[in-house]
């Protein structure tokens, strides 16, 4: 089996990184890391890369003078090193339409909300904020618009009534570690067709019936 190269490009901690590290340590998983890189030499993620021998890279964005020189030479960085899927784990920079398009179909991001709900930064903040009961987290493939484009995974949370931001973010993380692998095996198995703008996942199952928040349990 031929596995799926991943560059998995990180400016932080790199928490989705070992996860998908740890999918990748399966050698049944359809996918493997052939590239780590992060715009930021001391995001953290990079030593739980280099700790498995993971190749890394850093391409620091302050080296070039605009945003598309910095993007050229990170595109020569996944090309050189074969990369056929490019995932964005915590990667903290907005990318061009050059970029996106030069990945097309090929690049895909995962969000700390349940998309279209909460793009951009703050998403636990302003869930809280908005009183939703249900958050979560999104992996979709990447358009030139910030959080927008087909959506492979998402993976739903409750909000309960005494969360603060941390607690809700924790739940939302551990969603995403779980979400992240499965999102790249359905890719890399190339089970996901994008078709009118929408992700179509062959031969997956889907939960039946609706969740309820809160559940008012003794009346059921
Ligand atoms: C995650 O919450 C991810 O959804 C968002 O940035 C965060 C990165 O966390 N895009 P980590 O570096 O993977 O721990």
């Amino acid at each position: 089996m031929e596995r799926l190269a991943l560059g998995v490009l990180i400016s932080g901690r790199g928490s989705n990184l070992q996860a998908l590290i740890d999918a990748c340590a399966d050698p049944t998983f359809p996918a493997r890391i052939a590239v780590a890189l992060s715009n930021r030499a001391d995001a953290g993620g990079l030593d739980r890369a280099a700790a498995q021998g993971i190749p890394c890279a850093v391409v620091p964005h302050r080296d070039h003078p605009d945003r598309e020189g910095f993007e050229r030479a990170v595109d020569r960085v996944l090309r050189d090193a074969g990369v056929g899927l490019v995932c964005l784990a915590g990667f903290m920079r907005v990318l061009t339409p050059w970029f996106v398009g030069a990945w097309a179909n090929r690049l895909i991001n995962i969000h700390p909300s349940l998309l279209p709900a909460f793009p951009g930064l703050d998403t636990h903040r302003r869930a809280l904020d908005a009183g939703v009961r249900f958050h979560g987290c999104t992996v979709h493939f990447v358009r030139a618009d910030v959080d927008s484009g087909p959506i492979v995974v998402q993976a739903a949370v409750p909000v309960l009534p005494d969360d603060d931001e941390a607690r809700l973010a924790a739940r939302v993380l551990a969603a995403e570690h779980r979400c992240y692998p499965l999102a790249v095996r359905l890719v890399a198995e190339g089970r996901v067709r994008i078709v009118g703008g929408r992700a179509v996942v062959e031969g997956a199952a889907a939960p039946r019936g609706a969740a309820l928040n809160p559940c008012d349990c003794a009346s059921s």
